[in-house]
């Protein structure tokens, strides 16, 4: 790589093609637009769909399922035939999700380490393989969370009401332990593919973001707010010029890392 001293010449991602799993959801989509501003093409692979514009286009992948992974893929290597980065972004929350761990069905935990977890792996798999065939010096992200890292405070969940919970269900809000599991898992397995693949140019980071602000019953967002030494909740697209800085050149010598983006909740 050449020495660049102009600041979009490090952060450009011109003819760069970067596919985002689970980029239909509302970070995912902030993703999209910083990331496509920078020049990048983007091919989001999610069971919903959010925006398909030329420079991002949508295409139907369900990452629990292995025959929906292995369509997803063979479909965008003949479309685009060179994808530089992949960006996993997947945040699974099937029906009783928010159930408490003593009565946690079996079946959830399954499907959200499928779905947050398993699917990372064998999507990076799909995408080594590319990266190694093209000779390209690939890129790979995981979007973790602090609960990958730190235990929840359970006190911030204390007395909330079930019918206040935006992300819905008949449970009142809190982190399972399916969440704080897989998004670990993912950190091991970004530090397990940075030494196995560094050697052929491919890096492999994660991104740790903190809670956003969504419109949360008022007592969680105060009890949350409390915990950060910056004293609030994140604002949506206060994790693009990370995701950037991550995406582009500008981190060239990166990789097996983790880029904590919290307000300093992981600090204390
Ligand atoms: N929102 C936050 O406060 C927060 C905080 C820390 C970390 N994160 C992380 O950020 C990322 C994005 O979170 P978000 O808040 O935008 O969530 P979101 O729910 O808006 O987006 C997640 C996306 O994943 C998709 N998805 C779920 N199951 C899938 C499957 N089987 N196959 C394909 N796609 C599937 C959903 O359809 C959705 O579009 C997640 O990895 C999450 O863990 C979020």
């Amino acid at each position: 790589m050449s020495r660049k001293f102009n600041y979009k010449d490090v952060f450009s991602l011109k003819n760069k093609k970067i596919v985002i799993l689970g980029g239909s959801g509302k970070m995912g989509v902030n993703f999209s637009k910083i990331l496509s501003s920078a020049g990048a093409k983007i091919i989001l692979g999610d069971i919903k769909k959010a925006v398909n514009k030329p420079k991002i286009q949508y295409s139907y992948c369900d990452v629990s399922n292995e025959t929906s992974i292995k369509s997803f893929f063979e479909k965008t290597f003949k479309q685009e035939k060179k994808i530089h980065t992949l960006i996993y972004n997947v945040y699974s929350k099937p029906k009783d999700y928010y159930k408490k761990f003593e009565d946690y069905d079996d079946k959830v935990w399954e499907k959200v380490m499928q779905s947050n977890l398993s699917g990372a792996y064998k999507a990076s798999k799909k995408m080594i393989s590319h990266f190694k065939k093209k000779k390209i010096s690939g890129n790979i992200i995981f979007v973790l969370s602090t609960y990958g890292l730190v235990g929840p405070d359970f006190s911030i969940y204390k007395d909330l009401s079930s019918k206040k919970n935006i992300y819905g269900g008949k449970f009142s809000l809190t982190t399972p332990a399916s969440y704080t599991t897989s998004k670990s898992g993912l950190l091991g397995l970004a530090k397990y593919l940075s030494t196995s693949f560094g050697k052929d140019n491919i890096r492999v980071n994660c991104l740790t973001p903190g809670g956003v602000y969504d419109g949360q019953e008022k007592k969680f967002v105060k009890n949350y707010s409390h915990k950060v030494p910056l004293g609030r909740m994140a604002k949506w697209d206060e994790y693009n010029g990370a995701i950037l800085f991550l995406s582009s050149d500008a981190s060239s010598y990166m990789t097996g890392s983790n880029l904590i983006v919290d307000g300093g909740w992981t600090a204390w």
